[in-house]
């Protein structure tokens, strides 16, 4: 079988149907594979991964459900919409005309619906939590050995998922999961559940990949987990999260090393540092927030007060080294009051936030706040979520107009159709449209001066 990373380059900076070029040398022909992910970049990356399987057992991917014989959904339950999306798209399957096709449901809902996905939809027959994935080769195996039913549900492992084959999607920053799970047990939230316990990769087998990933020409890369900084090397070398960062930093070849997502408790000061002394650490951490309400972090069971983030904050903020600042936010938590809600907003005034992913509760199963008394009525939270999206542009309008004039180096991934139109992030990850009259700037690194901001991006012109 060919060895991970031998797809050449060529074939990775194609766009997506860069995976039909992907030839798997000396495996069987299996038919064709169709993905489609939902959900978050932990999502994103394991279908990375569950393609490359999928390649290297003789199965060529894809891209619409039509020309496939083996449709998967690598799904998410973080909220109910995003869950019962991937109902409806089992429901398509009911009286599909032509040949039947195998059907397998992957990730979040897999594991919270578990047997009960085949009751509801028959005609699916593999069911995978995202913890049994280093077993997919032998639940695959099943199938092609013609058994109808199939599962990998196990949360109980201290495995993580790692192929020897990454089918990766982009071609200018590589993912690159350390940890999987989460052993924190915030009150709304079906991870734990869904992801199983936390595990990390050892520092080893990080920095293995991380070499291939530079050999193969990739300068930038991003460190997932789902508490990421909680990572705690299983080696006996037993690496700092922040020390892993440095390592990575220092990777022949390697202009920028990111991370997400961050847990306040566990952010500690030597991250900051490491930003503060190495440029290639990119200087932006997601450190969702949740609420600004210390009230509703204990029923959140976020282990921290609006006080004890607020340091943490200060922490960043007071870095020799300006770094960006992101973070989630939930309105509408079982029995938050107005004045709950407005002590968000003070802390969206305070922090000042670079970007916020806000989000409605959702009442997820097998949570204990799903069962708490005083749910919010959906129009109100409705209202929450409007005011606050309402003020954050306000914010992030007046910080983005305070960069006109600034000079910022950019990773180009994007190229407009409109022509000499460019797009890329900083990094601090904001995103910036500037105009070039060069060819050939994807991939590359330029120097923007911005003219201009929206709430949500700059505009500038690259720089000589
Ligand atoms: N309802 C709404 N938002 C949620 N999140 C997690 N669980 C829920 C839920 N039950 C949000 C959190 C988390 C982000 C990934 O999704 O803000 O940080
Ligand atoms: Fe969910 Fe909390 Fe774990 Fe994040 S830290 S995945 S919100 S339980």
């Amino acid at each position: 079988m060919q060895k991970a990373f031998d797809i050449g380059l060529d074939s990775l900076l194609a766009d997506k149907s860069a995976a039909e070029a992907v030839f798997v040398t000396g495996a069987p022909h299996r038919g064709t594979f169709y993905l489609e992910t939902f959900g978050c970049q932990m999502n994103e990356h394991d279908s990375e991964k569950v393609a490359g399987v999928l390649l290297s057992r003789g199965y060529r991917q894809v891209d619409s459900v039509e020309a496939a014989s083996f449709v998967l959904y690598n799904t998410c339950s973080i909220r109910e919409k995003a869950a019962q999306k991937v109902f409806s798209r089992l429901g398509e399957f009911r009286d599909m005309p032509g040949e039947p096709k195998k059907i397998g449901v992957l990730g979040c809902v897999a594991q919270q619906e578990g047997e009960k996905i085949f009751h509801r939809s028959p005609w699916v027959s593999l069911v995978c939590g995202s913890a049994s994935y280093s077993k997919l080769p032998e639940l695959l195996a099943q199938l092609e050995a013609g058994e109808k039913r199939v599962t990998g549900l196990d949360t109980d492992t201290d495995e993580t998922f790692e192929t020897e084959l990454t089918r990766r999607d982009n071609p200018w920053r590589a993912y690159l999961t350390i940890i999987e799970g989460c052993d924190k047990a915030c009150s709304y939230c079906v991870v734990p559940y869904t992801r199983g316990p936390e595990r990390s990769r050892s520092s080893d087998s990080v920095l293995r990949e991380l070499r291939q990933l530079a050999e193969l020409g990739y300068t930038e890369v991003q460190f997932l987990g789902q508490t990421v900084n909680s990572y705690a090397d299983p080696s006996p070398r037993k690496m700092k999260f922040s020390e892993l960062l440095q390592a990575a930093a220092e990777m022949p070849g390697m202009r920028r090393v990111r991370f997400t997502t961050s847990h306040p408790r566990d952010f500690s000061p030597d991250i900051v540092e490491a930003i503060e002394g190495d440029t290639r650490i990119c200087n932006h951490v997601h450190l969702p927030v949740q609420s600004g309400s210390s009230r509703v972090l204990r029923a959140m069971q976020r282990t921290y007060s609006r006080e004890e983030y607020l340091e943490k904050i200060a922490m960043v903020r007071n870095a020799k080294r300006p770094i960006a600042v992101t973070t989630d936010i939930i309105v509408g938590f079982p029995g938050e009051t107005e004045k709950e809600f407005e002590e968000t907003l003070s802390l969206l005034e305070e922090v000042k936030y670079e970007g916020v992913f806000s989000f409605k509760y959702s009442p997820r199963p097998n949570t204990p706040a799903q069962s708490m008394p005083d749910a919010i009525p959906e129009e109100e939270k409705s209202r929450r979520l409007a005011i606050l999206l309402k003020l954050q542009r306000k914010i992030q309008t007046e910080a983005n107009e305070k960069s006109v004039g600034k000079m910022f180096e950019l990773h180009v991934e994007g190229k407009s159709r409109k022509e000499n139109q460019w797009s890329g992030h900083t990094s601090c990850h904001r995103v910036v449209n500037f105009s070039s009259p060069q060819p050939n700037l994807l991939g590359s690194y330029v120097r923007v001066r911005v003219s201009g901001a929206t709430p949500n991006c700059l505009i500038g012109d690259h720089a000589p």
